[in-house]
């Protein structure tokens, strides 16, 4: 009964509320398993055992929001803050393309310290540095305008997580001064200029149930995003949920298998956030569906101060570490990382 649910995802590449509620609570190992295999079958079929990196460039830890699960948040006395210059950011990027990363990910807390011209200048510089790169932002909500101006610039993708998409859960997990319709007009807004656009959730986010992550499902069911981050949520020590418990492996990768048959040319990451509560959980996320890993460009010195979650990973290993490791680990599971851009392979197809 739930085989013919994933079966029916996977021709359909749609399903109803109820029925990814019945398939999240009915879910057992053998399911997964069988979701796994057809997750895997139809990332090969679009982009074969080919792994592409993310080269994430943490510029700034500044942020003047107050998401209740976020480490860098504005309330939390105890980061040590800090910003990059535009020469670091560029040190960054050229580090990156001797490793061989095509594309590059600005991403960093809602700082107002980099305003439009600044950002357009960054945009501007590393593409005329490395016009064979995409260039992904991820900063968060901005007006309709300054998201035209970065695209003019040249910026290519952008992620901007939902994060939920069930109000009230929205609720539980901000202030009030940030909303799901907001996030959402951002993502649309997004959209219609042009770029390609990622979304995505926390897994096991404090107040989620199965009917919120169907929400989550259906949201991303209608906006068909290029690209979609889903990792555990992890609680950090210094926020409202620190004493919560994380999100699991288990569901995150069965969410990552069921993003896969909804949205066949998808960009998945196997994001940090499930390295850090499994070591061997990016391996785990590729073997589901995934086909992206974000290694870390930041300098060094600032690692360890971009923590959105206790025990990230990575926080203290050089760029050319995480690359090799990286490769080291895809090839051991059958896998091959390739110096590409890595552009969806549904560009041009409305369907998928
Ligand atoms: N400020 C930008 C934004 O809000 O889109 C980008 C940076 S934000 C820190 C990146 C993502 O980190 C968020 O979308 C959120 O899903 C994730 N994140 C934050 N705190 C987390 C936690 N405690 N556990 C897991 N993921 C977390
Ligand atoms: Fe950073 Fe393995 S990815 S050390």
């Amino acid at each position: 009964m739930m085989n013919q649910l994933i079966d029916k995802l996977k021709k359909d590449h749609r399903l109803t509320k109820e029925e990814y509620i019945a398939l999240l609570k009915n879910r057992d190992p053998e399911l997964s398993e069988y979701l796994f295999e057809k997750a895997r079958n139809v990332r090969e079929q679009y982009y074969g055992r080919d792994i592409y990196l993310r080269g994430l460039i943490e510029f700034t830890n500044y942020c003047k929001n107050d998401c209740y699960y976020c480490g860098i948040r504005r309330s939390n006395r105890n980061v040590s803050r800090y910003r990059l210059t535009k020469a670091q950011i560029l040190a960054c990027c050229r580090e990156g393309y001797l490793l061989g990363f095509r594309t590059f990910v600005l991403q960093g807390g809602e700082d107002g310290h980099y305003n439009d011209t600044m950002i357009v200048d960054i945009i501007r510089e590393i593409k005329s540095l490395y016009p064979d790169c995409a260039l992904t932002l991820s900063i968060g909500e901005r007006s309709y305008e300054s998201y035209k101006a970065f695209y003019d610039a040249g910026a290519d993708r952008y992620l901007l997580r939902h994060e939920t998409a069930d109000p009230i859960h929205y609720r539980r997990l901000h202030p009030s001064s940030l909303t799901l319709e907001a996030r959402k007009q951002c993502l649309q807004g997004l959209k219609e200029i042009g770029y390609q656009v990622g979304s995505g959730f926390m897994v096991g986010a404090p107040g989620q149930t199965p009917e919120s992550l169907a929400e989550d499902l259906l949201y991303l069911q209608e906006l068909r995003p290029h690209m979609v981050g889903i990792g555990p949520f992890i609680p950090h020590h210094d926020t409202p949920f620190s004493a919560e418990p994380e999100g699991t492996t288990e569901l995150t990768l069965f969410l990552l298998g069921l993003i896969r048959l909804m949205l066949p040319a998808v960009l998945l990451p196997a994001t940090t956030a499930i390295g850090t509560i499994d070591p061997a959980g990016r391996e785990k996320a590729i073997l589901a569906g995934a086909n992206v890993v974000m290694p870390n460009l930041s300098p060094k010195e600032v690692r360890d101060k971009y923590l959105l979650y206790d025990n990230k990973i990575c926080t203290g290993d050089e760029a050319a570490e995480c690359r090799h490791c990286i490769e080291g680990r895809m090839q051991l599971i059958g896998y091959q990382v390739v110096v590409d851009r890595g552009d969806s392979r549904a560009l041009d197809q409305s369907s998928t």
